[in-house]
């Protein structure tokens, strides 16, 4: 029988819960201010990595929103982007004529965000707005950038607030850098 464990490794927290409820305020503030007047603002979270986040920025929103939510392959493996998006579960609602906020957890190579913005815009929304949570800009392959980042980080694999290593580790309240430590 072959071994599947997967390596072992430890977890260095990189920005705080505390640090992460304090951004948040900040970006739903900028939001709040951009969409104030529109109807009903339509915030779609890109499952599963920006539900935490997502929770989080609505209740702090100060404007009527529907949720609505978007769920789009791009990891071939636990850590790698495959750079082919493919949608697994499209959004419940209509968008066309709608001002929407699309929520992300992390902008990487931009393969995903890329592909979800292209999607969407031909649905033709009032207005397109993106907010990332987190950025590694030093990763981009596909030029796109959200309208609102939260953090930028180094290239390090990140996890908790959401952010699954292998599904694992979403429901740490901050976000950590994974730090390989030897065999398992
Ligand atoms: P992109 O298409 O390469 O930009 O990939 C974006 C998606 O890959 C994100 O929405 C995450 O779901 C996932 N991802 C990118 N970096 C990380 C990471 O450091 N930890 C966990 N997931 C990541
Ligand atoms: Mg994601």
């Amino acid at each position: 029988m072959t071994d599947t464990a997967p390596p072992a490794y430890a977890i260095d927290q990189l920005i705080s819960a505390k640090a992460i409820a304090a951004r948040v305020e900040g970006l739903a503030r900028e939001i709040t201010a951009h969409f104030a007047g529109t109807d009903k603002l339509v915030v779609v979270g890109l499952l599963r990595g920006s539900f935490v986040f997502i929770a989080d920025l609505v209740r702090e929103i100060e404007l009527p929103v529907e949720v609505d939510f978007l769920e789009a392959s791009s990891y071939g493996d636990a850590m790698h982007s495959s750079r082919e998006v493919r949608i697994l579960k499209d959004l419940r609602g209509e968008i066309a004529g709608r001002d929407v906020l699309v929520v992300e957890d992390i902008v990487d190579t931009g393969f995903t965000l890329h592909h979800v913005i292209y999607l969407l815009q031909a649905r033709g929304p009032r207005q397109l707005k993106v907010c990332a949570l987190l950025d590694k800009p030093t990763r981009r392959e596909v030029a796109v950038k959200a309208d609102w980042t939260g953090f930028e980080i180094p290239d390090e694999f990140v996890v908790g607030y959401g952010i699954d290593y292998g599904q694992r580790n979403r429901n740490l309240p901050y976000i950590g850098k994974v730090r390989f430590t030897g065999a398992p």
